[in-house]
């Protein structure tokens, strides 16, 4: 049978960057309640809000201090309340993010596990992860292993009233939780079943694939394996789904890198009692270059393997096909903006790279999750001085790129290329102060183009970015598209991007050329039975040309042939 979050359309809401009502610099729920309107006039239904929960911030709430508290950052119970009542009064849903692999340091069940003179030091110990340390031959401490955090740097952290290293595979403020431990779980499920029973319709789970980690602490570098998709935090996740998620029919999101085939279908296959979709990151970062060993990984920007590319949304769509569900997103809070990073952000080619890149994902089948700003080709951010960036991962990752021969001005690019604050600057609302996002100086430098990439003036104009997604959303939902089966076209050319695929009343053939050069190429045989419908050209085109602009797409279709 059919779900409601089979055929709905997401919304990203970095909390912290997307209106702030109270005029303190921050984002707040009342924000979000404030442009519900707006969303909906997106074709947006269903609302997912990074996390809320009050934290000290050291990674913007990923680092939890107390799960049953709002932040004071974004407001109160009531406002959250607030927040659920006036999304179901227009029949939108609100999706919370769930962190359930680490907590903050901060939060009590971490004072009391490591201060042996706590009261319940003996109950809360175990609800982490600990390490006696090691020695070397001159008696100097050693760390336990070499595994490396996500944020750069060890993961362990050495607790001395305790004697012991505690593991926490992101910043040394998020410890990591032990999920072997029951009275633990026990607890995070009835901090679960509290938002459940406020009235939240799903969650969005956090870092899911790292619940579990090899006890036995071999020694590696960096070590991954031993604490990333181990078997057992399929068992963790089956127990929340069956005692929480599938009876209260909610919609689970989880967040897990890196799975097989076999694995995928254990997170999101119909059957599964852990996720109903998956958000994996395998299209995010196919433009490394290996051969970088300055600002490595993530962080060595190369050239965009196209092929890879739509190989991995095929990939993703193939593994999902009537056997499980599968999510649609260029980018969320951790990649840069997708402008940027995949198409274009310089004025000539800005809004028809960002077009081209709404047609290229939207018309494809799962559930889509639109990141906010995206509508509008919000770009990364333009921030010449370390001290502009927030992100606790960028100071970290700063330091390792000098440590490794980078100049100032190369490190600085990498972090304006790649860093996560790319896609946490504040929404560019107008071109008054701020951007119209506060009346108050904002937690983190709002980009200088607003003047020129920001909502309102997308609302003015019928050829802005906002107005192909308000026209592509909507026509998904009447297509039925989530439900659509796409057919591609030579997923080996390394610069065109085309596919078929067929709605509930047309069929449609995608074209679009992904690159900054012109291409020509041979357009299949089959279009003159289509016609034009949508391009992102500025000018009018020849519809049987099979010479390509630079980033130029364009949408066909026909009436779907009776079966
Ligand atoms: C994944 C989140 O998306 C990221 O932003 C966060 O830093 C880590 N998990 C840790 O919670």
């Amino acid at each position: 049978m059919e779900k409601w979050w089979q055929n709905t359309i997401v919304y990203q809401v970095y909390l912290r960057s997307f209106f702030d009502t109270n005029n303190d610099g921050i984002g707040d729920l009342q924000g979000v309640i404030a442009k519900l309107d707006y969303l909906q006039s997106l074709g947006i239904e269903t609302v997912w809000i990074s996390p809320h929960y009050d934290s000290p911030m050291d990674d913007n709430g990923y680092d939890i201090r107390n799960f049953l508290k709002v932040s004071e950052d974004y407001g109160t119970i009531e406002d959250f309340r607030d927040l659920l009542d006036a999304a179901h009064a227009r029949d939108m849903k609100i999706i919370i993010d769930l962190v359930l692999n680490h907590t903050s340091d901060e939060h009590p069940w971490f004072v009391a596990a490591r201060d042996p003179s706590h009261p319940e030091h003996e109950k809360y110990r175990d609800y982490y992860i600990w390490h006696p340390p090691k020695y070397d031959a001159l008696g100097q401490r050693k760390l336990p292993t070499q595994w490396v955090s996500w944020f750069g740097g060890p993961v362990w952290e050495y607790n001395p009233p305790t004697d012991a290293y505690y593991l926490h595979i992101f910043s040394k403020k998020m410890p990591d939780l032990n999920w072997r431990n029951k009275a633990m779980r026990e607890d995070l499920k009835r901090i679960i079943r509290w938002w459940v029973d406020l009235g939240v319709d799903g969650f969005r789970i956090d870092a899911s694939n790292h619940l579990e980690k090899n006890w036995s602490f071999p020694d590696a570098r960096p070590g991954y394996e031993h604490f990333s998709s181990l078997p057992k935090h399929h068992t963790y996740l089956a127990e929340l789904g069956r005692e929480i998620f599938k009876p209260n029919d909610l919609m689970i999101m989880g967040e897990a890198g890196g799975a097989s085939r076999a694995e995928a279908l254990q997170y999101a296959g119909f059957d599964s009692d852990e996720f109903n979709m998956l958000i994996q990151f395998e299209h995010c970062w196919v433009d490394c270059d290996p051969t970088n060993h300055v600002t490595p990984g993530k962080w060595a920007k190369g050239t965009i393997d196209l092929p890879r590319l739509k190989h991995s949304f095929a990939h993703w769509i193939d593994v999902f096909k009537g056997k499980g569900w599968n999510t649609i997103y260029w980018a969320n809070h951790d990649q840069p903006r997708v402008v940027s990073h995949y198409g274009c952000d310089t004025h000539d080619y800005h809004t028809r790279s960002a077009k081209m890149l709404a047609y290229v994902l939207y018309f494809l089948p799962g559930t889509p999750i639109v990141y906010y700003g995206e509508e509008i080709g919000m770009t990364n951010v333009d921030y010449t001085k370390l001290s502009d960036f927030r992100d606790v991962e960028v100071f970290t990752e700063y330091e390792n790129f000098i440590a490794n021969g980078a100049s100032h001005d190369v490190a600085m690019q990498a972090l304006r290329d790649r860093s996560r604050d790319n896609a946490r600057s504040p929404m560019q609302w107008n071109r008054m102060l701020h951007a119209g996002f506060s009346e108050h100086p904002p937690w983190m430098p709002v980009n200088n183009n607003y003047e020129v990439i920001n909502v309102r003036r997308q609302e003015q104009d019928g050829d802005s970015i906002l107005m192909t997604y308000r026209h592509l959303l909507t026509l998904r939902k009447e297509e039925r598209l989530a439900f659509s089966t796409p057919e591609f076209f030579d997923l080996d050319h390394p610069q065109f991007f085309s596919y078929r695929t067929t709605g509930a009343q047309h069929t449609f053939l995608i074209l679009a050329n992904f690159k900054a050069s012109p291409m020509t190429c041979r357009l299949p045989d089959e279009l003159q039975t289509y016609t034009l419908y949508l391009h992102n050209l500025e000018h009018d085109l020849d519809e049987k040309s099979e010479q390509f602009e630079p980033y130029e797409a364009r949408v066909y279709r026909r009436l779907k042939s009776p079966r």
